[in-house]
Formats: C-alpha cells, structure tokens, sequence
C-alpha cells in the first residue's frame, strides 16, 4: 500500500494479479511496493503471496469467471503471468470489457505459443534467426533430420512449459524425439507439429524488454540456467537460476535495438499485430553474433525474481503506460546491485517428483528474499507442491558477494528430496576471477 502523500487515493488501483508461480510472487512483491496500489488481489496465488496479497480461487483458463471477478471487485489493471491464459485470450475478453490488462492479446501470443509463427515472422522481418522446417508428417521429419545429420533441434510447435525441445546429439535422438511428439503424442496437439532447426553453440542470455504496441523500453539483462545439472549439464528445465546483470549482453545494446526490437516494431505494424507487455527475447551469442532461440510473451520465471527487487521506477505506472501506449515518455531507473536467484527443486524434477513434503527452516533465513514457487500450505506447515518449490534471492553489490549470501541461506532450508544447482553465475564468476588473476 502507498504512504506515500503525492498520490490522491482516487489515482490508486486495484490490481489483479494472475498467476501461481515464483515469477509471481516476485510481481506480487513489486505491485504491493507501488504507490499506486490500492489492493492487491491475486488468482490463484500461493502461500507466499498469500502474505502480502489476498488470493482467490478462480479457474486461471476461465475467460469468463476472470472477467465477472474484476468487475466484481472493481478491478483496474490486469497483470498477466503465465503464457496458458495469453493464448487463451483472456486479454482480448478483459479489454472487450473495457478492463485495463498488462500482457498482449490472443493472436500476439502466438509469439510464443506456436514456434512456427515465431520463426516465420523472424524469418520475414529479418530478425537473427536460425534454419528451420516444420513437419506434421513423421516420415517428412525423419527424411530431413536425416539429411542435415547432427546435432540438430526437434521442438514441438506448441506451449510445453519449457520441456518440449530436444537438443540432439545424435540422428536417432533426434528420430526418437519426433517419433515421440508426431507418432506417440508424448505432448499432446502442442506436439502434433514439430520443428526441426540449426543447433548453435554459444552462451544464452534473456533479453526482456516492456512494449507498447509502438515504443519499447528494455530491461536490465539477464542470465538463465536452463540445465538441470552444473555446469549446464542434464535435461532441460524451466530455469534453474538466475542472475542480473549479465554483463554478456553489454556490448550488443545497439544490436539489440537495431536488429531486433526495431525490425520486431516494425515487423508488428506491418502485420497489424497489437503487441502490449513483455516481449522476452531467448538469445544465444554465437561465433556469427546474437541469435533468437525463443519469444516468450511474458517475464521470465526465473528472470524476474532478479530483474524487479533492481528496478527503483513504479512497476504499476511502467504497466499502465504499456497498457495505454505511453511509454516513450517513460525512463526506468534501475539500481546498480547485483542479483542472485537459485531455484529450490523436488528431487525428480523435470521428470516426476513427489508432492506433500513438509518444508523446515523458513523462518531461520535472513538477509535474502524467499520467493514461493510451487508450494501449499497445510495446518500451518509449508509443503512442496510442484518442481520448482522456492527461489532464494539475493542481493549485494558484487555477484561473488550475493551467490555466497543466497547460498549460505539455502543451506538452512530443508524437505526430504530438496536439490537445486550449486553454481549459478558460474561462467560470469569464472570471468571474474580471470579478471583479477
Ligand atoms: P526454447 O524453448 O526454444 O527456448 O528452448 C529451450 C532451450 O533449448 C534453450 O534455452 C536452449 O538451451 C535450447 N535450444 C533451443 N533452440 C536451440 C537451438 N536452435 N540450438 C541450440 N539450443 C537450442
Ligand atoms: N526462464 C525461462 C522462461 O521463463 O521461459
């Protein structure tokens, strides 16, 4: 809630917050330090959240029931987390009903829930791509892996929650995959097209900037772990965890504007594409310069766990200036600090894992933000409840300093199956030390 005096109660909001995850707990953080807010209300929310916000129980894929929900607590910004309700157009079914909503609209989500639209688009604005082709057909598919050879790249066509790309080593894993996806239907009508493309080699980044329609204002970078093993190893996961700033992508600013988020702009307009929210750009730095891996149409999780706790502007007047397309006027200021996130996972994740374990030492952490990600509360204990259960967050003003604070904290935190990587930022940190050696 506000104290602050410059903002009359008649300009303060209430916001609904969609959204259950550790990227929302993180949002819900920021909205409730805006001096903007009048209530924070939150579906579904989690305990975490619980604490700074009142949540509710309404069905997150139920245009309907959201739209009835904001009219019926006078809701007047809608902050949209997940990607599953944007292609599901609940911010074409909120603005039909004349309720301000942060996150763009069925067909811009396209850039995310379907790879094919994403690439063809990159592909006729000339943004930095890769090659590509799209198969229904296993037999077309196995045709041409088999005649690019590997490493090559199977991912399904639809939304599959960070797990539906294959990055094969070899023809028969990539064969199996597809197999899985078009013959199989390992991942239902997501994976009933498949695209195969170009495998590149490099370090990834997130780009993630705020965009009006016509105007984009980028945020700090950032750097993801999407392996579930050190040293970027193993399955690929939602994000094992973070870091900001990510000095990897400083010296490309003017590449960023000028060979994506210009062509992206214009790109947009030409197609006649009303893009409002975040765009978050995957990138790889290859020897042949940045290239896109992925649109995302939303924060990433866990990318904004370490972007927010460093913006000092107002998160509510950033979204209501995407909302109505001022955001040229707007600067962002940023702290200089560096943050630190790691991810507390269920052992078993990405694959199967077990639900119910009773977490301990909460309440023993200091000096670090605990971000709820997938958990529940039950008779007053906190329990998993998902892959991804807590983010610890950190920060301090150098990298090494908060790694070693988010660590010395997580080492307090326990359930039976807890895991989570030990070396988040290590390529930066390596850097580091070869800096000072
Ligand atoms: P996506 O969901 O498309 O971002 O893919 C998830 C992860 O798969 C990325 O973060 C990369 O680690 C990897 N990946 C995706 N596309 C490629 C590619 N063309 N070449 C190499 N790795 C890729
Ligand atoms: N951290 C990856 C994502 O949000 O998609």
């Amino acid at each position: 809630m506000s104290d602050n005096v410059d903002v009359k109660q008649d300009d303060c909001l209430n916001v609904l917050l969609i959204g259950s995850g550790g990227r929302e707990h993180a949002l819900a953080l920021k909205l409730s330090q805006s001096r903007k807010l009048k209530k924070l209300f939150v579906i579904p929310g989690n305990p975490g959240i619980g604490e700074i916000a009142e949540c509710f129980s309404v069905d997150i894929m139920g245009n309907k029931e959201i739209v009835d929900f904001a009219k019926q607590h006078s809701i007047d910004l809608v902050v949209v987390g997940p990607e599953d309700p944007l292609a599901n157009g609940i911010a074409d079914a909120l603005q039909e009903n004349n309720i301000k909503v942060f996150g763009p609209n069925k067909l811009a989500a396209q850039f995310e829930a379907s790879k094919v639209f994403a690439r063809d688009f990159m592909k006729k604005h000339d943004l930095p791509s890769v090659k590509f082709e799209s198969f229904t057909e296993f037999h077309d598919a196995k045709k041409y892996i088999e005649s690019k050879g590997a490493p090559i790249v199977v991912k399904v066509e639809g939304l599959a929650a960070g797990k539906g790309v294959c990055v094969a080593q070899t023809k028969d894993q990539a064969l199996e995959f597809a197999e899985d996806c078009l013959i199989r239907g390992r991942f239902g009508g997501s994976g009933s097209k498949v695209i195969v493309e170009e495998c590149l080699f490099g370090e990834e980044a997130s780009y993630l900037t705020f965009v009006d329609g016509k105007d984009f204002v980028p945020m700090v970078y950032s750097q993801d772990h999407k392996h579930a093993c050190e040293g970027d190893t193993g399955p690929n996961t939602g994000g094992m965890g973070c870091y900001s700033p990510a000095p990897i992508l400083e010296s490309f600013e003017g590449e960023l504007e000028e060979k994506i988020m210009k062509p992206f702009l214009q790109g947009i307009k030409e197609e006649g594409i009303e893009y409002k929210g975040v765009l978050y750009v995957g990138l790889m730095k290859t020897k042949e310069g940045l290239k896109i891996l992925e649109f995302n149409v939303r924060f990433g999780d866990p990318e904004t766990q370490v972007i927010l706790p460093r913006m000092k502007s107002d998160l509510i007047e950033v979204m209501l200036a995407v909302a109505d397309g001022t955001l040229s006027r707007k600067r962002i200021e940023w702290s200089g600090e560096h943050a630190m996130c790691v991810v507390l996972a269920s052992k078993g994740y990405p694959g199967s894992y077990e639900k119910g374990k009773v977490i301990t030492g909460l309440d023993d952490v200091n000096g670090v933000q605990v971000i709820h990600a997938g958990t529940k509360e039950d008779s007053g204990s906190i329990l998993t409840n998902g892959g991804r259960v807590l983010n610890v967050v950190a920060l301090a003003e150098s990298l090494p300093e908060a790694a070693s604070k988010a660590y010395d904290e997580i080492r307090k935190i326990n359930w039976n199956g807890v895991w989570y990587r030990k070396d988040i930022g290590f390529k930066e940190l390596e850097r580091l030390k070869r800096k000072c050696l």
